[in-house]
């Protein structure tokens, strides 16, 4: 399976942090935003990546994380979102790199404590997946509605949630996809939609999902990019404790 990570979009939402630089070179506690997908999908086992990312910074990314060496890659490649026109359009542009193969998608402001291993290991093969979280503002997402056990649709940014769950920012596709996104219209907003697609996949019953392992966070607005840093420093905090108890038993 390969990875994709889309970092591309304006990031306007966060203005003035991101007049200057890309929304996911912002600093999560220790590290910039865009290593924690990068670092997830290392995990799970996936080599092969690619970063769709956009705007006047795009070169900062190729200074930061070079060939990739750091997260032990031989190499990654970089693509180029004009505008913004949605998660579904920054996805269309893997279409060449996915080559045919199953993907795995992961947004460039989502943060998972213990990785993504339940949205790729439990990928049976074909059709999506996609990790759901319980969250408290379940209107700021993409939220499922469920019956028994299965998502009947997903609603984007709904006002009257039919769960307490969130569709999180992890999505693995087959090759389906792209002819999918090509099909697609734009939203009220003006993009292409990432639940679009996924509902599109639930009309064939061909869409799975799995629990997220721990707690999950986006970090694409001040106050989840505030949480997200003291979740994170939490963290390593325990890893920095556990360590200090293990040497010193
Ligand atoms: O975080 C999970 C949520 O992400 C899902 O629950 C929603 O269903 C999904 O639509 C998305 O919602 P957001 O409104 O939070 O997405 P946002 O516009 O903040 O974009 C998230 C990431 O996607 C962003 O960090 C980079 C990438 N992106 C986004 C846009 C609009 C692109 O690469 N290109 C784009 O044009």
């Amino acid at each position: 399976m390969k990875g994709v990570i889309l970092a591309g979009g304006l990031g306007t939402r966060m203005h003035p942090l991101t007049r200057v630089t890309n929304k996911h070179l912002l600093p999560v506690y220790d590290r910039p935003m865009i290593y924690f997908p990068l670092e997830a999908l290392v995990a799970a086992g996936i080599k092969d990546i690619l970063i769709v990312t956009g705007g006047s910074n795009s070169g900062d990314f190729l200074k930061l994380l070079r060939n990739g060496k750091e997260f032990g890659l031989k190499h990654l490649n970089y693509t180029y979102q004009e505008g913004e026109g949605g998660i579904a359009d920054a996805l269309s542009l893997a279409e060449y790199f996915a080559d045919g193969e199953p993907i795995c998608v992961v947004l460039g402001d989502n943060i998972f404590e213990n990785g993504i291993g339940p949205a790729v290991h439990g990928y049976p093969g074909s059709g999506a997946r996609v990790l759901l979280a319980r969250v408290d503002d379940p209107e700021r997402f993409g939220v499922p509605e469920i019956s028994g056990d299965r998502i009947v649709r997903i609603d984007e940014k709904p006002k009257d949630p039919k769960s307490t769950y969130a569709v999180t920012g992890v999505y693995v596709y087959d090759h389906r996809v792209f002819e999918i996104i090509k099909g697609l219209e734009p939203s009220a907003r003006g993009e292409l939609e990432i639940t679009d697609v996924n509902n599109r996949y639930i009309g064939w019953d061909a869409l799975t999902y799995g629990a997220v392992d721990g707690w999950w966070t986006d970090a694409g607005t001040f106050e989840s990019l505030a949480r997200a840093s003291n979740l994170v420093r939490d963290k390593r905090l325990a890893e920095l404790e556990q360590d200090a108890s293990a040497h010193s038993g």
